[in-house]
């Protein structure tokens, strides 16, 4: 498996459009799932939504000051769609792409790599209306509108990113309802990740099609599950099945893990996966980005911790387990072991041969967003996470894993989805009432890293 052309590791971070760009009403933007979700009572920890954010809509000349400092070669953000395509239908709205173009030619003229990916889960809400995922629809309308962000963009950008974790989209949004559209239909999960997938192959398509230089991934939220003594032995491996295999072997093989296809009938019947479907999919990421941040504990069913997010109703069909995550966890109660993400990257590596890798998320929340009198934040904790993730990426490509560049999660602290602003996992943290942005001691550290990766 060892590349000896592997250039060194880039440096650079990432972030999502409802996150940070605020300014919800502006420019004709449409509504997304995630606007419904917030006015929902109860669905966000402190009540909040994206509202004002980050302010990066309005600010993003200060974001790309931040990138700079941070010396950074390449900036994953996303294009929200509601923006580009307000009721996610033929009607485009130039002024959505517009901003779009503005963020493309400031990261290049400051010779940072612009990562666009097209669906970090604002789901334009009059798709949602129309059935959603679960709807083959929306994969076609999907690939509409890659198509229009691509005839745009495409000049400029060469690697693109389909999909942000169509496993959250899929088994979180539609199976544990704890994200948007907050539904809980175990069946529309299977169907939603089958048109995730699609989506992503038709997308993908169009994109090379329009640009054949483009390099168009997709990015996966894997990571190593672990059983825990006395875990039932098929909790374990549905778990690896839904949250790995499931998109890992319809990439390689162009199949769904039997146990998953024996279980859901939306897999088998009803008519959502077609002939040609997983033809299409097969071989469709040009690259493939792994999102990693803690290993999954599966255990028996128990009182006591189970991580943030990690809601065993998010795997249907799934025998009574819950998450064990160990000590040291972060903030949001996942367990922090590094060694996960080598174990993951080496795994994908070896399902997909030869295909580039990037870690295109990887960090940690710490309550860490107090500005001393001196001006400084302290967060070492971070600190810490990420040196010891970095000598896990570096670990792995020395055994082979071809993995590209390196995207901290996050450049500013954010909406944290069903978390609000309750978790902070920014290198720069942001005054509540004037959104100055101030970069905490991991900013520093980052930056002397990425500094030192670009002379070696
Ligand atoms: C990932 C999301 C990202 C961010 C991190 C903490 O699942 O892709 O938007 O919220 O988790």
């Amino acid at each position: 498996m060892a590349d000896a052309q592997l250039p060194p590791l880039g440096y650079g971070v990432a972030t999502s459009s409802y996150q940070i760009e605020g300014a919800l009403d502006v420019d004709g933007r449409g509504r997304s799932i995630w606007d419904e979700l917030c006015a929902r009572t109860g669905a966000i920890a402190d009540g909040s939504d994206g509202a004002i954010a980050c302010e990066s809509y309005a600010r993003f000349d200060e974001d790309l000051a931040l990138l700079e400092d941070l010396g950074v070669s390449a900036y994953r953000f996303s294009i929200a769609w509601p923006r580009v395509q307000p009721g996610g239908d033929g009607r485009v709205e130039t002024r959505g792409l517009d901003y779009y173009d503005r963020v493309v030619d400031g990261l290049l003229g400051a010779g940072i790599r612009p990562f666009p990916t097209l669906y970090h889960w604002d789901l334009p809400q009059a798709l949602e209306e129309a059935g959603g995922w679960p709807v083959r629809d929306t994969a076609l309308r999907f690939a509409e509108y890659a198509a229009v962000v691509a005839e745009r963009l495409g000049d400029r950008v060469t690697h693109w990113a389909t999909m942000n974790e169509p496993w959250c989209s899929a088994f979180l949004g539609y199976a544990a309802g704890v994200h948007a559209p907050g539904r809980r239909e175990g069946e529309a999960a299977y169907a939603a990740a089958h048109h995730l997938l699609l989506g992503h192959a038709l997308g993908a398509a169009v994109i090379r099609d329009a640009w054949p230089a483009a390099q168009v991934g997709i990015v996966l939220n894997m990571a190593p599950v672990r059983p825990e003594p006395d875990a039932d032995p098929l909790a374990v491996d549905m778990v690896d099945a839904v949250q790995n295999r499931l998109w890992l072997d319809a990439l390689a093989d162009g199949s769904y893990p039997p146990l998953l296809t024996g279980s859901s009938p939306a897999l088998t019947e009803h008519g959502v996966v077609r002939e040609g479907d997983l033809a299409a999919v097969v071989g469709s990421a040009d690259w493939v980005g792994v999102n990693y941040y803690t290993p999954f504990r599966v255990g028996p069913v128990m009182t006591g911790e189970v991580a943030v997010g990690q809601d065993a109703a998010a795997y249907p069909y799934t025998p009574a387990f819950s998450f064990h995550p160990r000590p040291p966890r972060t903030d949001m109660g996942w367990e922090v072991d590094a060694s996960g993400l080598e174990a993951i990257l080496l795994t994908v590596a070896r399902r997909l041969p030869g295909v580039p890798l990037r870690v295109t998320e990887n960090g940690a929340a710490f309550p860490d967003r107090e500005v001393q009198a001196d001006g400084s934040v302290s967060d070492p904790e971070r600190i810490g996470y990420l040196r010891d993730h970095l000598a896990a990426v570096e670990r792995a490509r020395a055994a082979g894993a071809p993995v590209h560049d390196y995207l901290a999660w996050s450049l500013l602290d954010n909406f944290e989805w069903a978390e609000g602003y309750t978790k902070t996992f920014g290198l720069a943290t942001l005054d509540p009432r004037t959104r100055a942005r101030t970069p905490k001691q991991s900013f520093h550290w980052y930056a002397e890293r990425a500094r030192a990766a670009r002379e070696s």
